[in-house]
């Protein structure tokens, strides 16, 4: 959770939103560091005491608009119908100025970082050049009608789960191209994007990652997604 919730704080005492908390580990942690932090999830978990958390609904959130410093959902929007429902209230209730931060799978991801580790990721070749297609399709919608790209859904047979699958249970096949996309369509501009959700300990896999982020066509065929925009100051 280093890297989610290092992305979420701007400044000293960030007011923070961390959306489908499940047990609110980076709530806490935010919370020891020093900043204001809100864990919301639709389930009412065994939170322990300390930070503020609700139990409520990411598509309908009980907060005013431009509320939070920076708004954040890790590993959650794959398992939305409405996922776009997510990233307009997220949009709604950051501040001008302010930060979104999203890290998801990136299910029509060819190129892998950790290979056999989501069900896009099973299937050998034919998958991987299947991914491909669906990738690409997705970037020219992205490109051609921005306004109205949406993810495609997906149907997972959960009486059929490979081992080893970590995101066999999502219904929404995230895509870099159209997150950003969506998060235009609200008036978020992306200003960083990785492949990797979290730090990595291994220097070889870091390495590639930090180079991989800088090249904007491959970034997105490689590992997860993880986006951070800002909220046009202006807006
Ligand atoms: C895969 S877990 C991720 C939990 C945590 N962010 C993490 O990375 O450990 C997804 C979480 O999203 C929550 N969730 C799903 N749909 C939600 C919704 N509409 N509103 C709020 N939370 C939701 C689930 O209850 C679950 O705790």
């Amino acid at each position: 959770m280093a890297k989610y919730c290092d992305w979420m704080v701007i400044g000293r005492h960030t007011w923070v939103l961390d959306i489908g908390c499940g047990d609110g580990t980076p709530t806490h942690l935010l919370t020891q560091r020093g900043h204001r932090a809100v864990g919301l999830d639709l389930r009412l978990w065994p939170w322990s005491p300390g930070p503020h958390f609700v139990q409520a609904d990411g598509l309908r959130l009980p907060f005013r608009d431009r509320t939070f410093d920076a708004v954040g959902s890790f590993t959650m929007l794959e398992h939305l119908e409405h996922p776009e429902g997510l990233l307009a209230e997220m949009a709604r209730v950051v501040r001008p100025g302010g930060r979104l931060v999203i890290g998801a799978p990136n299910m029509y991801g060819s190129i892998l970082l950790h290979p056999g580790d989501s069900v896009t990721h099973t299937g050998g070749f034919p998958r991987y050049a299947k991914n491909f297609a669906l990738h690409v399709k997705k970037q020219l919608e992205s490109i051609v009608t921005p306004k109205r790209v949406a993810f495609d859904q997906l149907e997972p047979d959960m009486t059929q789960v490979p081992e080893g699958a970590s995101d066999y249970d999502a219904i929404c096949a995230t895509d870099p191209s159209v997150v950003r996309a969506m998060l235009r369509r609200y008036g978020i501009r992306t200003v960083h994007q990785s492949p990797s959700l979290e730090y990595s300990a291994s220097p070889l896999v870091e390495t590639v990652s930090r180079a991989v982020e800088v090249i904007p066509g491959l970034r997105d065929m490689f590992g997860g997604i993880f986006i951070v925009g800002e909220r046009v100051p202006s807006d």
